[in-house]
Order: structure tokens, then C-alpha cells, then sequence
């Protein structure tokens, strides 16, 4: 890695300046194989698109290098990565030690996939370090957590859980899509994989859908890439690839904005009468405030908070919202909001959204970088009706 910026490194990329071309944008290159010199011999190092791809290649150098990283993978989801990491590192018998509070499409595949083929998931509240030590055996594996999760916004403290998990030669992901590595580099506080859901942030303008997978572990990368791009064939699609990267340049600075916005908001619904509580981690008043002040450069782009009253007033409050867009997702330029119990979290049973901490009153909002006023008033003049 050089030692740019990271906001010249969002910007910089491998083939800058290519010497047939000149490029200062990187090439989408859409041919699925690549001409050989002779049979065996692949002419400029590439065979086939679903085992490397130049347009893929540079996205990956990129994700790597804002990571700080040696390996970065880019696969065609969040899920897609989520999946390749356990695939890649679990077998039967094996057990992973697991955030309670985290994305339901992850512990969908962690008791409707991974469980059946006997690979033993323990879920503890990894707010307190001491529990992921508990539940840590001899086949612990894989230890998994999200920080901030989604969408209760608990955070975790990396660095004590990556001490953890080397003491029992675990692998510890960090499912980072809600923090980018802008605000918040899992590697360096000892994690050994970090994953995104680049369908977010990353990319930033909700038009691809993508994942990537990050790590230092170059033998365990080889492996990954081969269960997730040449077996799964899960690969970002090249156009998709272009976007990402097109997406990262303005990271910085669509993440100052998410941040400032998203701290305004979470001040002015957490002064307010019809709200019950805010989940952000940039209030002093949330529980981990003094963590994310440690491990974070920010506070991240989402806000959720429950209305005072029943699933019937949330939704009241959000039909009357203008400005944000009634829709699951984040991470966009476009302010959204969902009531999660009904949406995000619609095909959870009662009983596993109050698993979950998912109440009926409960309000996902990712904040985009819209004017800040024009925010607030959408959040004052839907509250005024209620
Ligand atoms: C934290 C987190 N991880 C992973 C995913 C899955 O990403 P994708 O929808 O790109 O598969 C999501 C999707 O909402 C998410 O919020």
C-alpha cells in the first residue's frame, strides 16, 4: 500500500494512466475469455471472467489498498461474501461464537444452512467480551460479529474479541457494511477478515448490488476465492465493478455527510416528545459511546429510534415523511427510513424480532446526504401530525 490518503487512495487506482490507452478511468471490460498466446498459456494473465477479471482485479486492488489490506475478493452480495467466509472456513462439527444482535440474512444462513450440516452456532450478547470468551470452545472456528449491528447499533470492542479469538486459533470476521473503512478499519484492531455489503456505502448510490471480502491471510484468500468466485461463482458483475469504483472516489466525503447529517437527526429525535429512544453511537447517551469514540473515526450514517406508541403510529409517522423514502437498504445518498418489524425484519415471527430486540415501534433511518434542514423539518412536520 502507498502511503497516500485515503481519500487520494479512493481516488487513485491501478491502471491509471494504462499505456495503450491513457485512461484516467478505469475500463469496464465485459469479454467473459481472454485470448491465449498458446493453449495453456494465458495471453495477459486472465482465461475466463468468472476466474479474474481486469475490471474486477482493479476494484479489488482498491478495496485492499482502503483497508489497508494485502487480499480483497469482490462478490456479487453482501450474502455473497457472508457465505464465501463460512464456506471457507467451516467444516461439520465445527462451532462459531456469533453476535447476537446482527443482520438477519446472516443468521438465516447461520441456523437455516450452516446449523443442518452440523456446524454448532453459539449467540451471545458480544457487547461484553467476557461472554464471546465463554462461549469459545476448542472447535471454535469462526467468530463473528457486526459493530455497529443492524439495526440496534450495539457495537463491539474489536481489538478484546480478536485477543479472544486468537487464544482459541479462531477466525474473527467483522461484518463492517455500516462503518466502511473510512470510519472503521477491523484489521487493524486485530480482526482477521472484514466483509461489506458494498450494495451500501461503498458504493453508495443504490444502483449495484455487491459484496466484498478483505483479509491479510493470503493461503485462506486463495481458498476463499476459489468457494466463492470458481465455485459458488458468485463474481461481481464488471459493469457492477465499475460502479463501485466510481462509488468509492466520493467516499469521504458522502461519509462526512451521512455522519453530520445522521448526528443532527439522532440530536433532534432524541430532544423529542414522540420519540421513546434513539439508537446512534455519536449520542453520549448510547451505552458504547466512549467504544465507538475508541474504535471508530465516526459515528456512522444510521440512525433507528422507536416512536413512542404502537406499530400503528410508526407507520402513521412514516407515510407522512416527504423527504426520506419509505424503503429497506441503506446506505445511498437518499435518506430512507422502514419500519423494521414489517419490512427488514418481516419474516421473522414475533417471537424472533423480540429475539432480535426488534420492537413494533422500532424506525430504521439511513441517513443520506440530502440539507440537513430539509431533513429535520420532514422529521418535525411528520411528528406534529401524529
Ligand atoms: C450489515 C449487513 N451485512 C450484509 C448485508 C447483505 O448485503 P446484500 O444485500 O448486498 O447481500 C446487509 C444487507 O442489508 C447488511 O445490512
Amino acid at each position: 500500500m502507498t502511503h497516500r490518503d485515503f481519500a487520494t487512495r479512493a481516488i487513485d487506482h491501478p491502471v491509471r494512466g494504462a499505456p495503450a490507452t491513457g485512461d484516467v478511468v478505469p475500463p469496464i471490460h465485459l469479454s467473459t475469455a481472454f485470448e491465449m498466446d498458446d493453449p495453456g498459456a494465458p495471453g495477459q494473465g486472465y482465461k475466463y471472467s468468472r476466474f479474474g477479471n481486469p475490471t474486477r482485479d482493479t476494484l479489488e486492488a482498491t478495496l485492499a489498498g482502503l483497508e489497508g489490506a494485502d487480499h480483497a475478493l469482490a462478490l456479487s452480495s453482501g450474502m455473497a461474501a457472508i457465505s464465501t467466509v463460512c464456506f471457507s472456513t467451516l467444516s461439520p462439527g465445527d462451532h462459531v461464537v456469533a453476535f447476537e444482535s446482527l443482520f438477519g440474512g446472516t443468521k438465516a444462513l447461520f441456523d437455516d444452512l450452516l446449523a443442518p450440516m452440523d456446524v454448532d452456532v453459539s449467540y451471545v450478547d458480544a457487547t461484553d467480551p467476557s461472554n464471546v470468551a465463554a462461549a469459545a470452545t476448542a472447535d471454535t472456528e469462526l467468530v463473528w460479529a457486526e459493530s455497529p449491528t443492524n439495526p440496534l447499533l450495539r457495537l463491539c470492542d474489536i481489538e478484546a474479541i480478536a485477543a479472544i479469538a486468537d487464544e482459541y486459533d479462531a477466525r474473527f470476521a467483522v461484518d463492517n457494511t455500516f462503518n466502511t473503512p473510512y470510519v472503521q478499519r477491523p484489521l487493524e484492531l486485530g480482526a482477521d477478515v472484514v466483509v461489506y455489503s458494498t450494495t451500501k456505502f461503498l458504493n453508495g448510490h443504490s444502483d449495484a448490488t455487491g459484496g466484498a471480502v478483505v483479509t491479510d491471510h493470503e493461503t485462506w484468500m486463495e481458498h476463499a476465492r476459489f468457494v466463492g468466485a470458481k465455485a459458488f461463482g458468485a463474481v461481481m458483475a464488471p459493469f457492477d465493478c465499475y460502479l463501485v469504483q466510481r462509488g468509492l472516489k466520493t467516499l469521504p466525503l458522502r461519509m462526512d455527510q451521512h455522519q453530520a447529517n445522521a448526528q443532527a437527526v439522532a440530536e433532534f429525535l432524541a430532544d423529542h416528545s414522540e420519540i421513546e429512544h434513539v439508537y446512534y453511537p455519536g449520542l453520549e447517551s448510547h451505552p458504547q459511546h466512549d467504544l465507538a469514540n475508541e474504535q471508530m473515526d465516526g459515528y456512522g450514517g444510521v440512525v433507528s429510534f422507536e416512536v413512542a406508541g404502537d406499530a400503528a403510529v410508526a407507520k402513521a409517522f412514516l407515510e407522512e415523511l416527504d423527504v426520506f423514502n419509505l424503503a429497506v437498504s441503506l446506505g445511498g445518498v437518499e435518506s430512507l427510513v422502514e419500519h423494521t418489524a414489517s419490512m427488514s425484519a418481516g419474516n421473522l415471527s414475533a417471537e424472533e424480532r423480540e429475539w432480535a430486540g426488534i420492537s413494533e415501534s422500532l424506525v430504521r433511518a439511513p441517513i443520506g446526504v440530502e440539507d440537513v434542514d430539509d431533513l429535520l423539518d420532514d422529521l418535525a412536520t411528520a411528528l406534529e401530525k401524529l
